[in-house]
């Protein structure tokens, strides 16, 4: 049974290579792709996402989110880490499809109604589209088969402070909505997702042996791997929003943990995850009443790996 799932996303270098394997997967269904700003801003996002599925022969809708977060002031988009255009300067010619009528937040509520429990949503981006879903019908919660959130950083440090993730730092109410909330969740912070590197290698390889998908991905990376290398001296760029979607279909590369999780919406700690193991108390009363989600805090780099390949090459075969 294939897995139908909604990718809300904020495309973007690292979301585009989730959202290609999600294509290329024979074990998924790309229901839709909902936008929300991040690494560019909505508009910008709505057009590069309709732009990637034209220029990948998918059908798949794509549900303009919102564009601002729930509470706080939008911070700049990240356009230092993924270019101006979202795509680290590599042109996709746009598409004359337009967006479907319905926001983000309202797709995603009629398409849980209309397949009650078969629809996972994976999050790449800020989580205001899910937050305003919540707010807007909060029986959603029992309808959908899972989330799948890329954010937070649970045992490491942040990737735009010293503890927050870009994420959850970019609505930091609205991550904290979702990870309260009591549908069966399951987190990829940057614990799972620093291990692995995309070399320039590895991406040439991929491009040679599927170029419709990795040739625009390798050159992608090549512009992503340039912030990598000159913030953090790698030999490549980190795949993200991959793992929201590799927990799915190769869930044994993963290490989990258990337990509660929260997010830090003001103060100089703004938009940090924090995390109380299953089973365990403690005097943080913020955690009170919250459910224990499942968290990805390790990955085996040569198992994602091999699997992203394979996955990407097998319509070379
Ligand atoms: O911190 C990484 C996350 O922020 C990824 O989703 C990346 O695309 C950016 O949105
Ligand atoms: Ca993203």
């Amino acid at each position: 049974m294939p897995h139908k799932i909604i990718i809300d996303t904020d495309p973007g270098i690292d979301d585009a290579m989730a959202i290609a394997y999600a294509i290329a997967h024979p074990d998924i269904e790309l229901l839709a792709l909902t936008t929300i700003f991040g690494n560019v801003r909505t508009h910008e996002a709505t057009r590069n996402a309709l732009a990637l599925l034209e220029h990948w022969g998918a059908t798949a809708d794509v549900a303009e989110g919102e564009s601002a977060p729930v509470a706080i002031t939008a911070n700049e988009p990240g356009y230092l880490v993924h270019g101006r255009n979202g795509f680290g300067g590599v042109e996709i010619a746009a598409s004359s499809r337009p967006a479907h009528d319905l926001d983000a937040a309202q797709y995603m509520i009629e398409a849980t109604r209309r397949h009650p429990g078969e629809i996972t949503l994976c999050a790449v981006g800020p989580l205001t589209n899910l937050a305003r879903a919540l707010e807007r019908d909060p029986d959603i919660v029992s309808r959908v088969k899972a989330v799948v959130v890329m954010g937070g950083a649970v045992h490491r440090k942040g990737n735009v402070t010293p503890v927050a993730e870009a994420n959850f730092w970019n609505d930091p109410h609205a991550a904290d909505a979702v990870l309260g909330a009591g549908w069966p969740l399951v987190l990829a912070p940057l614990d799972c997702t620093m291990p692995v590197l995309f070399t320039p290698d590895y991406m040439e390889a991929v491009a040679r042996e599927n170029p419709k998908l990795g040739k625009p991905l390798s050159e992608m990376a090549a512009a992503y791997s340039r912030f990598y290398r000159s913030h953090l001296g790698l030999g490549g760029c980190v795949p993200h929003d991959v793992m929201a979607i590799s927990w799915l279909t190769v869930p044994g590369a993963f290490r989990l943990q258990k337990g509660a999780l929260a997010v830090i919406a003001d103060g100089p700690a703004i938009g940090q995850c924090i995390f109380q193991p299953g089973g365990t108390k403690s005097r943080a009363t913020i955690f009170d009443g919250r459910p224990d989600h499942l968290v990805m805090v390790d990955t085996d780099p040569a198992l994602f790996l091999a699997d992203f390949m394979a996955v990407m090459t097998r319509h070379a075969a």
